[in-house]
């Protein structure tokens, strides 16, 4: 026997409770959607006007986390359109884009494969877009996902950009019938209304994906189990409490896969033939800092900063929540901060709001006689967490840097 032989049985746990974990990977496409009927129907009940000589110019599909969107939607239009020459599809992620420029160029990137230079402006980029689209089915589907991660932008006016592609004057020129289908967390209406131009564009349709409830959930993720997991291993009482607890705290199917996972590869350390309860409780604050966390990464930096800012107090040794507006900004105008990347009052409350939408911070509003109403702030979650990532912010963060992007 090598010393490799030695190695390899070493690292190999054959008393691993998983049959084939990679099942249990939020990204791994499953064989069926579940416990989504009503929104499937949704989605398939917009298509279908197309028969009707009809689609919706925008569609928003929105929702927390983890609640089946991407999923349900491409996997909706992709069976439509295999189904129906006249419609084509096509998703695009702009989750890296962080300008409207780098968007409108990934759109045209999956339309054709290339992407122009920034020479060629906005207005090249559209017109490449239309171009493309001339040549497509009569009706294109384009799904925008992420979208919201463009949005958090300031620099750019997010209202021109959905103009352009609702009412470019290519696009009528060359008769091209898109309906423009955005995912994202939030329901967009709310900033699109802006500009009163956009709004006359938009169309109201929306499809809410609510977060999952535990019968949803165990929909979602029975067979999923069945098949991670060696035959036995799961007892039903420990499956469901761990669904429980992920439908009462999350209502997230990624984070409730994640869980499962994680709990299984504890039960393996500890040598345990079946999963436990305890594997279960070891991991829920695990997932949750592992959620958490991807979401502070992912953060664009006034957010971060403004975080940073908000877990920034000491008392007694702890971090002191919670926190006035104050409190914030003379955190961000003290000495730690560089000059450039102070901001005005107006762009902090701005960010809270934001924040507060992605439900990273809770504010409610406390009466302090003379002083009279005082906006406290506090992170919904344990915000040694936001100290404990700074340098990783720095070091990962695809907003560092972003202005020198395309
Ligand atoms: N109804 C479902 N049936 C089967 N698997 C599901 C279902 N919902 C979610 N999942 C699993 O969870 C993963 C995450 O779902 P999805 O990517 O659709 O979430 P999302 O709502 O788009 O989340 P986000 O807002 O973070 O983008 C999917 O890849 C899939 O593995
Ligand atoms: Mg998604």
């Amino acid at each position: 026997m090598s010393k490799y032989d030695d190695l390899f049985d070493e690292v190999t746990a054959d008393e691993s409770l998983f049959r084939e974990k990679g099942v249990l990977d939020p990204l791994a496409e499953p064989d069926e959607i579940h416990a989504r009927d009503a929104q499937e129907r949704e989605l398939a009940s917009l298509l279908a006007g197309v028969h009707e000589g009809y689609l919706p110019p925008t569609v928003t599909i929105y929702g927390p986390p983890g609640t089946g969107k991407t999923l349900s939607t491409r996997r909706v239009c992709r069976e439509f359109a295999s189904r129906t020459d006249a419609v084509a599809v096509e998703y695009v992620n702009l989750k890296e884009c962080r300008t409207l420029f780098s968007a409108a160029n990934e759109i045209l990137f999956e339309l054709t494969g290339e992407k122009k230079g920034a020479y060629e402006g906005l207005d090249g980029v559209f017109e490449g877009i239309w171009e493309a689209l001339a040549e497509y089915p009569e009706w294109t589907v384009l799904i925008l996902d992420e979208i919201d991660h463009v949005q958090h932008d300031s620099n750019y006016d997010p209202s021109d950009f959905f103009y352009r592609l609702l009412r470019g004057e290519g696009k009528l020129k060359r008769g091209v019938d898109l309906s423009v289908w955005l995912v994202s967390n939030e329901l967009l209406e709310v900033d699109l209304r802006l500009d009163s131009r956009v709004e006359s564009a938009m169309s109201d349709e929306a499809v809410f994906f609510p977060p999952y409830g535990p019968d949803e959930l165990a929909a979602v993720l029975e067979p999923r189990l069945e098949r991670a997991f060696r035959e036995g291993t799961v007892p039903e009482e420990v499956r469901d409490y761990g669904v429980a607890e992920a439908a009462r705290r999350w209502g997230d199917a990624r984070k409730a896969l994640t869980l499962f996972r994680q709990a299984g590869e504890t039960a393996t350390e500890r040598g345990l033939d079946q999963l436990t309860r305890e594997c279960l409780e070891t991991n829920l604050e695990a997932t949750e800092r592992e959620a958490t966390v991807s979401k502070l990464l992912d953060l664009p930096t006034n957010h971060f900063l403004v975080l940073t800012a908000v877990t920034g107090w000491d008392q007694g040794g702890e971090i002191k929540q919670p926190v006035t507006t104050a409190d914030v900004h003379s955190i961000l105008e003290g000495e730690t901060f560089p000059e450039a990347l102070q901001l005005g009052e107006r762009a902090v409350r701005g960010v809270l709001t934001d924040l507060e939408t992605m439900g990273l911070v809770e504010t409610w509003i406390d009466s302090r006689g003379r002083e009279g109403r005082v906006k406290q702030i506090e992170t919904t979650f344990e915000p040694q967490w936001v100290r404990d990532n700074r340098l990783r912010y720095v070091e990962e963060s695809t907003y560092l840097g972003a202005d020198t992007e395309d």
